[in-house]
């Protein structure tokens, strides 16, 4: 343990040291430009949201896209739209990007053209494509490890549709050949051509200039610029991604689901790499961030969304939807509830079929039943709401028990208004509790009341008719049909 540190340290004074020296010499890294891809329509998705707005684990394919310029540190991140107009600018308003538009799109080549007088010089150009999101950080810093040209690649069973990689003998890249270009023999080649491609920038430029649209489909192809760097001497080499799926593109709603389940089974492992126990893996949904503690279970048909932290020995039942919740260590949540902005504390029981609504908080030992709904309410340790209850705006404490069918009415039509209840009271069944009121600590309140002013403690309050009984009445008969 003692030697790990000691090592630690070590490589941080080093990384000290040289990020010092850098500064001391003045040294600048060479710019990285990334220029992402997004200008296409995506006809097969037969929608009129623009492609790269489509989403995977609740984000845009874009902003899967984005995050890789921001992994690798990109200094200039450009995005070439065109279909769908200001939809995706207005999408990424905020982002540290800038956009260009494409309009006509003439092809691949011609949209990076877009992109070059908004290049910084001197670096390197990585280009992505918006409709494949999912390419590992890992991937694309191995294809910019080396000099030169280089594509990514992969070798597929169906290569159907893609750009063909033809090598020479020597198996250096010759070209690639679009499959509407190819030959028979061609097509029968199983290596294809992602489209994702680093460059030298002042290179990737000049090629650029070079480009014409003499092939099958009279475009602007960016594969060319493999042929124009040979015959300028530069170096081709490709890089294979480790999982097949990190190259693949969507352009329909089934490629779409079908990298949602990749995505999905991708966090998945990663939470179960770091302990949490999934009842079904292929049954998880995230669609923002999840943080587990040691000994959570999850079971099937769950979806996390926003911000989720789970503490130790969590438990969540199957078809739960969690939006921005933190609970607390220990707490369960039976099948089918709906938290949204809450926050739990522990070894609370929630549900099945509890439905709570931002700003509810739970403290410890809290029981919330089947058809309860929360908002804006904070319950004390102990408390139980049990059963069939609405309660909004309202501050309980602790060891209250708030009987089956109680409803907190907050709002009188214009207002909301908030209602407390003091600690150790007891709400019976079926009571109105009209908001602003208060109950004092200890106080009873009698089943089937409708409660408007304040109760005081340790009292029994009710507002009930008296309870009557009248002999020999008879329910009414049915008129005879004329
Ligand atoms: C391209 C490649 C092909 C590769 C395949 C991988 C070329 C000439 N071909 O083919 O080798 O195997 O991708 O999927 O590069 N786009 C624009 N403007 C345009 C045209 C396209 O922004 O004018 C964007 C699209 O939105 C998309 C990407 O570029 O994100 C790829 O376009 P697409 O039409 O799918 O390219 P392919 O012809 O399939
Ligand atoms: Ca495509």
């Amino acid at each position: 343990m003692f030697r790990r540190l000691r090592q630690i340290n070590h490589t941080e004074s080093l990384c000290d040291n040289s990020r010092h020296s850098l500064r001391a010499l003045n040294v600048k890294k060479a710019p990285l430009n990334v220029v992402i891809l997004a200008a296409g329509k995506g006809t097969r998705m037969h929608s009129g949201l623009p492609k790269v707005l489509h989403a995977i684990g609740g984000k845009p394919m874009l902003g899967h896209v984005l995050e890789r310029a921001t992994a690798l540190r990109a200094d200039r991140t450009i995005v070439v739209y065109g279909y769908g107009g200001k939809a995706i600018p207005s999408a990424f308003g905020n982002a540290a990007v800038e956009f260009v538009r494409q309009e006509p799109q003439l092809g691949t080549g011609h949209a990076v053209q877009q992109a070059l007088p908004d290049l910084l010089p001197g670096g390197s150009t990585l280009v992505l494509y918006g409709d494949v999101p999912l390419t590992r950080d890992s991937t694309l810093k191995d294809l910019m490890s080396k000099p030169g040209l280089r594509v990514l690649t992969a070798t597929l069973s169906n290569p159907a549709g893609y750009g063909r990689i033809v090598r020479d003998r020597a198996g250096r890249i010759k070209c690639i050949v679009e499959e509407k270009d190819a030959s028979a023999r061609e097509k029968a080649i199983g290596e294809i051509n992602s489209g994702i491609l680093y460059a030298p920038t002042d290179m990737l430029q000049q090629w650029l200039a070079q480009l014409n649209n003499h092939n099958a489909q009279k475009e602007y192809y960016l594969t060319d610029v493999v042929r124009l760097a040979i015959a300028s001497k530069t170096e081709v080499g490709s890089t294979i991604p480790a999982d097949e799926w990190e190259i693949l593109g969507v352009n329909s709603k089934e490629q779409l689901a079908y990298l949602e389940r990749v995505h999905q089974l991708q966090n998945a492992r990663s939470l179960m790499a770091r302990g949490a126990t999934l009842a079904d893996p292929w049954r998880f949904d995230l669609r923002g961030e999840l943080d587990c503690g040691a000994d959570v279970f999850i079971d099937v048909n769950c979806v996390f969304e926003g911000k989720v932290r789970l503490a130790n020995e969590v438990k969540v039942g199957p078809g739960c939807v969690l939006k921005n919740v933190e609970i607390g260590a220990g707490s369960e949540i039976a099948p089918y509830c709906h938290l949204n902005g809450v926050v739990v504390g522990a070894n609370c029981q929630i549900g099945p079929y509890a439905r709570m609504r931002p700003g509810t908080r739970l403290a410890d030992d809290v029981h919330v039943g089947n058809f309860v709904e929360t908002k804006g309410t904070d319950i004390g340790n102990k408390s139980k709401a049990n059963h069939l209850s609405y309660l909004g705006d309202t501050t309980i404490g602790s060891g209250v028990n708030i009987g089956a069918g109680t409803i907190v009415c907050n709002y009188d039509g214009v207002n909301k208004h908030r209602t407390v209840i003091g600690d150790d009271a007891f709400i019976g069944s079926d009571t109105q509790l009209v908001a602003p009121v208060t109950i004092g600590h200890g106080a009873t309140i009698g089943a089937g009341s409708t409660i408007t002013k304040d109760a005081p403690a340790d009292s029994l309050t009710l507002s009930r008719a008296k309870q009557i009984s009248i002999p020999g009445w008879k329910r009414p008969v049915k008129k005879p049909e004329k």
